[in-house]
């Protein structure tokens, strides 16, 4: 993935230090999501007053929203360990049943990404999730030998930014799914102040207000920026962040005020220079861009949809007038043609 500057992706280990130093520990700090953070702290109630293990936890939303940090804040709220794993990484049996082998009682299990899970481990995990046992097969044909290893009973947090690849028999052993929905600019006006009292930066309200407006409803993307305008105003103004540097040096990263940035752009102006405003599938767009069409539906996407600027059809991806309005163009009524048309 490029290196965009709202890229809401959690490559590179420093970036990865910088995220753990802001991540909330505790419900409490954990900024927005209301509704989520009131079912899950009812049913996190409810299990304790049973002593009853917390049921399967199934988290979806776009990157960066805070999936990882609410599956460690369940765990730490709860008082059990967590281990974390992701659907990649658990490659055979034998990998799934270390992991699982290893559990304390009531401890949660955090699979990333768990929509990438093979089938071969989610059969395995079936069981494991449904009656706390892990069927083993060995061997093969007349001399194969099943072993059954009881298992501690345990939480699995699922995470995944499409929840659509699960197949509907996992999703149905997840007790509760909870959807994480971008943050209000408010919500990530908020995040950028807290983050900045950690990080002991000076920020003014109205800039750190500007930076929750070009933050993409992505908390990630707040914390990133405000990193990204710090050095700005480090170089330039001692440190202190002012509303004035704030704009300078988001326009300088080329943040528009919506928050949207380059590839955005390319996005957008792609569809409607190239494919006179849509629809274009996305296959064809990310070919157009250069991009993976996963990076655009996972990452770019679903916050140009949130605002209004693309909507999805039949045929593919199309541009709205709000989105060529923001961007200065000239907006003209596509005329579609004959076999464009949907059947009625
Ligand atoms: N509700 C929140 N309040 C304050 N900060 C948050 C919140 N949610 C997330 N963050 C911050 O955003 C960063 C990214 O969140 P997190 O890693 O949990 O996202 P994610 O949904 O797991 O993303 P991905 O899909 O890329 O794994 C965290 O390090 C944390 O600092
Ligand atoms: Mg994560």
């Amino acid at each position: 993935m490029s290196d965009r500057i709202v890229s809401p992706g959690a490559e590179g280990i420093p970036e990865q230090v910088f995220d753990q130093t802001l991540r909330p520990r505790v419900l409490a700090e954990y900024i927005g999501q209301d509704q989520v953070k009131k079912n899950l702290s009812i049913f996190m109630q409810a299990a304790k007053k049973r002593t009853d293990v917390l049921e399967h936890v199934l988290l979806y939303g776009p990157p960066g929203l805070g999936k990882t940090t609410l599956a460690n804040i369940i765990a730490h709220e709860m008082g059990v360990g967590i281990k974390t794993t992701s659907g990649p990484a658990i490659e055979r049996a034998g990998d799934l049943a270390a992991i699982l082998t290893n559990l304390n009682e009531g401890d949660v299990l955090f699979i990333d990404e768990i929509h990438r899970l093979n089938r071969i481990a989610e059969e395995y995990l079936y069981p494991a999730m449904e009656d706390y046992r892990l069927d083993i097969i060995t061997g093969k044909g007349p001399s194969a030998r099943t072993f059954r290893i009881d298992l501690p009973r345990f939480t699995v947090i699922g995470a995944t930014t499409r929840i659509g690849l699960l197949t509907s028999a996992l999703r149905d052993r997840f007790g509760v799914v909870y959807h994480l929905n971008f943050y209000s600019p408010d919500d990530c006006t908020e995040i950028v102040e807290r983050s900045a009292k950690i990080l002991k930066i000076q920020i003014d309200h109205d800039a750190a207000v500007e930076i929750g407006k070009r933050s993409r409803g992505t908390a990630r993307i707040s914390n990133r920026l405000l990193k990204r305008v710090r050095d700005f105003a480090e170089v330039e103004h001692e440190g202190h962040i002012t509303h004035d540097i704030a704009k300078q040096a988001l326009s300088d990263l080329l943040v528009d005020e919506l928050g949207l940035d380059e590839i955005d752009h390319r996005i957008l102006h792609a569809i409607i220079e190239k494919y006179q405003g849509g629809p274009v599938g996305v296959e064809t767009l990310a070919a157009t861009i250069a991009q993976e069409s996963d990076t655009i539906e996972d990452v770019y996407e679903p916050f140009l949809l949130q605002i209004g600027f693309l909507i999805r059809t039949p045929r593919g991806r199309m541009v709205t007038r709000a989105a060529y309005e923001h961007l200065g163009i000239q907006f003209r009524e596509r005329e579609v043609s004959k076999q464009e048309r949907l059947p009625l």
